[in-house]
């Protein structure tokens, strides 16, 4: 027995080697059979067939010349394609009536959910749980494919550090480490384990880039960003997702540095194509390509079509400038028909490895799980570790003896709302509101009352207040709901004020003059500025716009059936004035001290020394990047290196452990953050590099350990090279970027 099992052990390496090199051949061959079937299509295709392929339209308009535009291979891609018979009915043209058969791709704005909408991506940010992120996309996908769409323009990575942009919503907020894990995580669960399984869908990672910097935050805004800023900070989540697969990136809107992101070399070609090797293909974000006219960096159609092709944009989005000058561009020789080729085999290389070719239709039919209690339950899951505690003053989770609750406020049952910006599939029908969930809950053991106060967050009358302060009144503590509708956060949609909008602030303090306790829930597609109410209620809950489940999830916390542990993914700012305000700034010549704080907002006070702070409003967030509150206490204690000096090249052990002194069990998101202290270039005052999402139950210690290595200390350096310099660094861990525990280490 002894020496069979002995033999199985000694031919078991050769048994995996062998197996493996089976496998790695397989892939190989995959991958050489692609390469061949896009060289071989390829050289069998007309000019014209060829730029039909860079047209992505809209399937609206005269249905028949649609289809002869299918059928004469002048289309390759529809984005937001009508139902599924349309869908199949075009493919069906293409596949079987164009003269080379190539298949269509659909694509179409799967942001936060299909039918199963989750939290928006800020708000699945707050989780820093990758592995529920990648999860949830992969919901996104499955039920995406099963409507016929096989391409989503997410995730987006553009990195946001001001409110006022409309955009922040649909990010994954100020910090490149953050960013890039959960726009991977997304890549990951959109495309599954192969692009060819029929419940994956192609990722887009977008808007590339720096779209996200918006000068004023007003959005479209020209952007400046350094070329050192932009890849220590704005690429990075890019990168992150061509690492992680992204089959193709989007090019954005913005100005970037006088040159327009969609006509942009430098990002396109030398940082896209050339140094991180990507080879699927780049679309145009909406008539980007044109709008380069009104930028002032094209004279006309021609111009621009020339400085996006050569740039490297793979496919037009609705606009039609490749369509009507590509042909004359190359007869012109401005660009010749090879680097053409090079662009549509991006395409190719794309369609053939979602299996497009093999099995144009790509339907799953036999397992229809939208909108399944497992999908659910997920989108519950996720919107739950999505929501912030930041203040809780003795009032949640709320006591089990409570008789009788007043629910108030213009979110409490505005199910479109919850859903929030960029749910063009989205159903209101299919959202459990905190209302419908509370009364669910409450049964006959608690009386839910409910008053509106304001038809929506916007509204200025106060016709509804005496109705809200009667039933606050009736009840022994009130939820409020208040913060922003939907509409007012996604494309074009940037505020200049971003505190509660309409009468909210005075409906919270006519509620709070009735003395009960109030848990106050916000939700909203960016950081809001509420700094005048909170000390009116009790509890601050911050919960995003959280999606069709986004009641139960609510309702979980409020009863402590889920201890909260969301993280904020940006600081929020105290008044607008501070913006843009972010943890990992610079540290000035001049930074400012305990003795600059303390500042009451909004009125100057005398001088306080030449620093750089403000007058009449703390330099500090209001809260910082990485906060959150737990209904336990969380310790953190015996911080320890594995040494205090490392080598270039060499990995450092990091170990601290975590108690929850606290009688809840909760979950806590553990963060390490590095500041290097003197470099060729200043460098940040902190930089997340790692972060566990944990679980403890009360009295529970545990020990949590990170390795970093110099890898991680890398950025560019004076010389623009990438690298690690010699010094000495602080490091950090802890709960939030105002983590306490502190040490240091040497790179030699
Ligand atoms: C947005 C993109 C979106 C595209 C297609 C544009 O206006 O900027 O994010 O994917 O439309 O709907």
């Amino acid at each position: 027995m002894f020496s069979r099992n002995n033999n199985i052990l000694k031919v078991l390496p050769i048994i995996t080697v062998v197996l493996l090199n089976v496998l790695n051949a397989q892939e190989l061959h995959k991958k050489a059979a692609i390469e061949d079937r896009v060289n071989d299509l390829i050289v069998r295709m007309t000019l014209s067939e060829k730029i039909g392929q860079m047209q992505q339209s809209q399937m609206r308009g005269n249905k028949d010349n649609l289809r002869n535009a299918v059928r004469n291979g002048l289309i390759g891609s529809f984005l937001n394609a009508g139902d599924l018979e349309d869908k199949l009915e075009f493919q069906k043209i293409a596949v079987e009536e164009s003269r080379l058969g190539i298949p269509l791709i659909y694509g179409r704005d799967v942001i936060h959910g299909y039918k199963t909408v989750f939290p928006i991506p800020l708000g699945q940010a707050a989780t820093w749980h990758p592995e529920l992120v990648e999860t949830a996309a992969s919901v996104a996908a499955a039920e995406a494919s099963e409507a016929g769409i096989h391409w989503t323009f997410a995730p987006m990575v553009d990195i946001s550090r001001d409110p006022r942009w409309g955009r922040i919503a649909e990010s994954c907020g100020e910090d490149p480490l953050l960013a890039s894990k959960m726009g991977a995580a997304m890549v990951r669960g959109f495309q599954g384990k192969s692009l060819a399984d029929q419940n994956t869908i192609a990722a887009c990672a977008k808007h590339y880039a720096g779209y996200g910097a918006a000068e004023s935050g007003k959005d479209y805004n020209t952007t400046w960003i350094p070329e050192r800023l932009l890849r220590d900070v704005y690429l990075v989540p890019f990168k992150g997702c061509v690492d992680a697969g992204t089959a193709t990136l989007m090019s954005a809107f913005n100005d970037l540095n006088g040159i327009p992101a969609s006509g942009n070399e430098f990002t396109l070609k030398t940082v896209l194509r050339d140094e991180w090797n990507f080879n699927g293909y780049v679309v145009s974000d909406w008539a980007s390509i044109t709008e380069m006219i009104a930028h002032g960096f094209a004279a006309d159609e021609y111009e621009a079509a020339f400085k996006a092709a050569k740039s490297g944009v793979n496919m037009e989005m609705v606009t039609r400038s490749y369509a009507n000058n590509l042909e004359k561009l190359v007869e012109d020789r401005k660009i010749s028909e090879e680097w053409i080729d090079e662009l549509v085999k991006g395409i190719l290389r794309i369609k053939f490895k979602l299996g497009l070719f093999d099995n144009p239709f790509r339907l799953v039919t036999d397992n229809p799980e939208t909108l399944s209690d497992k999908f659910r339950e997920t989108a519950k899951k996720i919107s739950v570790e999505s929501l912030v505690l930041l203040q809780n003053n003795n009032m949640l989770p709320l006591a089990d003896n409570i008789k009788t609750l007043a629910v108030i406020g213009p979110l409490a049952d505005d199910a479109e709302s919850q859903l929030g910006t960029w749910v063009p599939d989205g159903n209101p029908e299919d959202a459990v509101t905190p209302l419908a969930a509370l009364r669910e809950y409450a049964g006959n053991k608690i009386n839910v009352l409910y008053s509106r106060g304001m038809e929506t967050t916007r509204t200025k009358s106060k016709d509804g207040f005496d109705d809200a302060v009667e039933t606050a009144e009736r009840a022994d503590a009130v939820i409020m709901f208040c913060g922003e509708d939907a509409l007012l956060s996604g494309e074009s949609h940037s505020r200049a004020y971003i505190n509660l909008p309409g009468v909210q602030t005075d409906l919270i303090k006519a509620v709070a003059r009735t003395g009960k306790p109030i848990a106050l829930i916000i939700m909203a597609g960016r950081p809001l500025t509420f700094g005048e109410i909170k000390d009116d209620v009790n509890s601050i809950l911050f919960a995003w716009h959280p999606g069709i489940m986004g009641g139960p999830a609510v309702v979980d916390v409020l009863f402590g059936k889920a201890s909260p542990s969301g993280k904020l993914p940006v600081s929020f700012p105290r008044t607008v004035g501070q913006v843009p305000i972010y943890y990992s700034h610079k540290n000035t010549g001049r930074p400012p001290s305990e003795d600059q704080l303390g500042i009451e907002p909004g009125t100057p006070e005398d001088p306080k020394g030449f620093v750089s702070y403000f007058l009449d409003v703390d330099y500090t967030p209001a809260y910082p990047f990485g906060y959150g509150l737990s209904y336990t206490d969380f310790e953190y204690s015996d911080l320890k290196l594995s040494k205090h000096e490392i080598k270039m090249g060499d990995s450092l052990e990091i170990s601290v452990t975590v108690s929850n002194t606290g009688s809840y069990a909760g979950e806590e998101v553990v963060q390490l953050y590095v500041r290097d202290l003197v470099g060729s270039v200043t460098r940040p005052v902190k930089e997340l590099k790692s972060f566990k999402r944990i679980n403890l139950l009360p009295g529970e210690s545990k020990e949590v350990k990170f390795v970093l290595n110099t890898d991680d200390l890398k950025f560019w350096d004076i010389n623009m090279n990438y690298t690690a310099e010699p010094g000495d660094f602080k490091l950090w861990v802890g709960g939030s970027s105002d983590a306490e525990l502190e040490t240091m280490f040497e790179l030699e």
